[in-house]
This record gives C-alpha cells, sequence and structure tokens, in this order.
C-alpha cells in the first residue's frame, strides 16, 4: 500500500531520504501530480518506467527549482529558453532543449535532447530544493492512463507499490499537464498544449508552430491514445449529443455541461462552462465516470478551441481516440 503523508517538514524530509536512497516519490505540481526520481540515478529512473510500465521510448520531464539547475542539464541554454523562463517559471511550461553530456541516457531515452520544467507549486519547490538536484518525474498515473491531480489518484493507480510516498497536496490547479515546448530547431514547436498558450508563448519570443492534434506523432513515445479511461469513451459535439445517446444502451456515464438533460438511469457528471474550472475537474470527472462501470462514457464536446481549451480539446480528443 502507498503512504500519503503531509508534505510538511517532516514529509519533505521522508521524501528526500527516500530519493537519495535509490527511491521513487510521488508528488504534487500544479498541473498533475509526478512520479519522481533523481535525475542521475539510473536505479531509480529505470524505476519510475517500471512502475508505471512507460514505454521506454518515452523521455521524461526533469524538474528543477530553478534556472541554475536547467542550466546544468543542457548543452546551450539560448536566448529563448531564458526569456520563456523569466516569463512563465515557475509555472507549467516544460522546455525541451540540448541535453548536457552529463545527463545519463536513461533520464531521456536515449535521445540527446531534455524537457525542463520548474513547477509552482510549494511543495514541489521546497522538495527539489531539500533534495538539491533535479527531479525526473512523469505523470504519476499507468502509462496511457488518466493522470492524477489528487493524492487519492495516485494511491489508487499503484496500490500495490509496497510504501510508495505520496506527498499530499491537496488538489492541483490547473489540472492538465504543462505545454511542452520544443526550442531544438529554428522554429519553436509546441509538442502538447498545455495551460501557457500559442499566444502567450508568441508575445515572447515571436513565432511559435502548433501542429494540430491529428499530426502531432512529435513528442517521442506518445502515441495518439493517452489520458484515457478504460472504458470506451467518445467525445460528441452538443448538438449530436441527444442522438447519440438515443443509439446507445442505458448504461452510460455523460459528462455534459445541462446535468438536466440526462435523465436515469444514465449518470450525468456536470462539466464547469469555465476552462479553469474544466481543467481542474476533468481528470477526476473521467475517473469518476470509469469507475462507475458502466458500458461507455459518452464527454459533451466544448465549443471553444482557443487558450486552455486547446489543451482540453486535446486531451478529450486523446481520451476517446480508440472508439
Ligand atoms: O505537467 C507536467 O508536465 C507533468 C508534471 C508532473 O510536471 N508531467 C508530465 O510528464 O506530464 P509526462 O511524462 O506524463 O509527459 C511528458 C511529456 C511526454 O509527452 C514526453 O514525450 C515529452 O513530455 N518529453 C519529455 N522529454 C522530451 C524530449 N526530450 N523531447 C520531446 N518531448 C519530450
Ligand atoms: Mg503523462
Amino acid at each position: 500500500m502507498p503512504r500519503i503523508v503531509q508534505a510538511d517538514r517532516q514529509g519533505i524530509e521522508k521524501a528526500v531520504a527516500i530519493l537519495r536512497a535509490d527511491g521513487v516519490v510521488a508528488f504534487p505540481t500544479e498541473t498533475v501530480y509526478g512520479l519522481g526520481a533523481d535525475t542521475f540515478n539510473v536505479q531509480s529512473v529505470e524505476q519510475v518506467y517500471l512502475l508505471k510500465g512507460r514505454p521506454d521510448d518515452n523521455p521524461l520531464i526533469a524538474h528543477v527549482s530553478d534556472v541554475s539547475t536547467a542550466k546544468s542539464l543542457v548543452e546551450t541554454w539560448d536566448e529563448w529558453a531564458q526569456l520563456l523562463a523569466q516569463r512563465f517559471w515557475p509555472g507549467p511550461l516544460t522546455m525541451v532543449l540540448p541535453k548536457a553530456a552529463i545527463v545519463p541516457a536513461q533520464a531521456t531515452a536515449g535521445l540527446e535532447t531534455i524537457a525542463l520544467r520548474c513547477p509552482d507549486h510549494p511543495v514541489a519547490l521546497e522538495l527539489l530544493r531539500a533534495f538539491g538536484g533535479a527531479l525526473s518525474a512523469p505523470s504519476a498515473n499507468r502509462s496511457g492512463r488518466i493522470s492524477s491531480t489528487t493524492a487519492s489518484h495516485v494511491a489508487a493507480d499503484f496500490a500495490r507499490v509496497e510504501d510508495l510516498l505520496i506527498l499530499d497536496g491537496g488538489s492541483c490547479d490547473v489540472g492538465v499537464e504543462s505545454t511542452v515546448l520544443d526550442l531544438t530547431s529554428s522554429m519553436a514547436t509546441i509538442l502538447r498544449p498545455g495551460r501557457v498558450g500559442l499566444a502567450e508563448l508568441q508575445d515572447v519570443i515571436g513565432e511559435v508552430k502548433s501542429p494540430q492534434i491529428e499530426s502531432q506523432a512529435s513528442s517521442p513515445g506518445t502515441s495518439l491514445a493517452h489520458y484515457a479511461p478504460s472504458t470506451t469513451t467518445y467525445l460528441v459535439e452538443s448538438n449530436r449529443l441527444a442522438s447519440k445517446l438515443e443509439s446507445m444502451t442505458d448504461s452510460v456515464v455523460v459528462l455534459c455541461f445541462d446535468a438536466t438533460s440526462i435523465h436515469p438511469p444514465r449518470i450525468a457528471i456536470p462539466m464547469p462552462r469555465d476552462a479553469e474550472a474544466y481543467a481542474q475537474t476533468l481528470y477526476d470527472a473521467l475517473r469518476e465516470a470509469d469507475a462507475k462501470g458502466g458500458e461507455a462514457i459518452v464527454i459533451e464536446q466544448p465549443s471553444e478551441t482557443s487558450g486552455l481549451w486547446s489543451a482540453i480539446q486535446d486531451r478529450l480528443k486523446r481520451a476517446s481516440c480508440d472508439s
């Protein structure tokens, strides 16, 4: 059984001791919970892959508490990185840069580049500072499944991991994973949309490429299907929701804006109309829907696509893309 512990001084000390003894710990960030290992400890990094069931060609994000640690992990820290870090760190922006030779290959799935992020969460920052190094951490969920936005989500996903320490930081503020931005070619490219949007990035460094989800195979090791409930999930436009439901059994859970339009025995999970609130609750709602054990999950697709909605649309498409 995992251990959820308070993220007080004692909790942080315990976590640091585990990390120094080749272990892994789960910790909160402002986006989702991470499952962290010392970037320079090959054994613990491998443990992270093993626990998640993560394909070994999918690289990890190294989390740092400051720019100087970030610089120590890269070959070159260019002007774009400097400007973006100044503007968005600590925060939900991950930058991909050429990696320094000293970083073990295991931490980047053998790539010559490394993804870096300084999380905007007091517990994550305190842990990183107390540890005094970088933590390579994917989202704390089973590979391909729904990310964790609470300590109990993490505990549920890793229920069989004896003594896994989970620092409790409550619910994550942002609720969807960081924006991943590739800075290794002449055109900065968004590999994964997140809270830091295209317009904000363009504001700082000019032109930025943002591929459409269908052609977005650029993040190594990530298949299109991701963030997925184990129940078959459909994403349906508002104006087609009623007819879609007519064609389905009663055993469905519906994530929708107007719960009063769904009648028992069907189960409605009401979703907020505001993007921030929608992102915050999305993974909890998907997990709740999954746990109902219905034959299918139907998600009413939001009509908006700009700003944070683009990250939400990306996750919704991936959650439903096998369907
Ligand atoms: O918000 C987040 O980013 C969370 C929290 C814990 O920080 N982390 C997270 O990690 O979402 P993960 O492993 O679930 O997703 C990392 C993404 C993957 O799509 C991976 O392919 C990409 O970042 N990535 C990591 N290193 C990369 C690299 N060197 N080049 C390109 N993409 C990379
Ligand atoms: Mg993930």
